[in-house]
């Protein structure tokens, strides 16, 4: 399977009325967990890294062609459909140098509209897709921070920048862990009749489970999950002993490698959410 254009992905999730995850990476143990947790499901992907968390000087450093790299192999020989994005750069000449070194989809965090407007101009020059932000999600308990997506705001947004996909602030928060967020779902449909661009969730790990099917039917194609996943493989890790070969321990990639454990773990978790967005099968 080659790598499939986000939009594809998408669209063919629209139409099928269920939702792709972004399962967010940071190295190769998690990545290869996503791809194997999405070929176990038979299920559609998007694989990829992000930039917010992660220190800009080794990004800038040659960090996202590290990135694109690992990752444009991952999707490439993936059995399933795969599009592979550099979620939340911190500007629009990082997200560039992910096109440029093998992303098929960018999104860039806290650009201006012009900006984001340019990055889909040079994304279309790369045959790559564009996913931006409108309003602001809280992070963790930081609930000062939220603005939420205003329907008619988002129409002219996307009328002006051309993005392929618009990640919406609905009570939706970033990193937040013990509970779930009040989501506004009135607010979603209203921003599903203004835009038919797909729309997508971030903080998925913090996402209601019960309400995944109400935000599918109101135009989420698409939802991200980062902390959940850590989770679960810092659990897995935390569970394995450190006592024994330090090459059975580390970088074996056999059932001693506690970084595999941790991957083991973490595979589950994609699992179970790539069935909860009925994703399963489609791939
Ligand atoms: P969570 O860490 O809250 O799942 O959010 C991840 C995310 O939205 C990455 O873009």
């Amino acid at each position: 399977m080659t790598l499939v254009p986000l939009p594809e992905l998408l669209g063919d999730a629209a139409r099928g009325a269920y939702a792709v995850g972004y399962f967010e990476a940071w190295d190769s143990y998690s990545l290869d967990a996503v791809v194997e947790a999405a070929e176990e499901e038979r299920a559609p992907v998007i694989l990829g890294f992000g930039c917010l968390l992660v220190d800009q000087g080794w990004l800038e450093a040659g960090g996202i062609e590290t990135f694109a790299a690992l990752g444009r192999a991952a999707a490439e020989r993936a059995r399933v459909p795969a599009a592979l994005l550099l979620n939340e750069a911190r500007s629009v000449e990082h997200a560039l140098r992910g096109l440029d070194a093998g992303f098929n989809a960018a999104m860039v965090h806290g650009a201006s509209t012009e900006d984001v407007a340019r990055l889909v101009a040079e994304a279309r020059a790369h045959g790559a897709a564009v996913e931006a932000e409108l309003g602001e999600l809280p992070t963790g308990d930081d609930a000062a921070r939220a603005s939420l997506t205003h329907p008619e705001e988002a129409a002219a947004y996307v009328a002006e920048t051309g993005v392929d996909c618009l990640a919406v602030s609905v009570g939706n928060v970033h990193v937040l862990e013990g509970r779930t967020a009040e989501i506004d779902l009135d607010r979603l449909e209203a921003i599903h009749r203004a835009v038919s661009t797909p729309l997508a969730i971030h903080g998925g790990t913090s996402f209601p489970a019960k309400l995944v099917p109400d935000a599918i039917a109101r135009g989420v194609a698409k939802f991200n999950v980062g902390t959940a996943l850590k989770r679960a493989f810092l659990a897995g890790l935390a569970s394995a002993g450190l006592e024994g070969d330090p090459h059975g321990l580390l970088g074996s990639r056999g059932s001693a490698d506690v970084l595999s454990v941790g991957a083991k773990r973490m595979r589950g978790v994609v699992q179970e959410l790539i069935r909860l967005y009925g994703a399963s099968g489609r791939g």
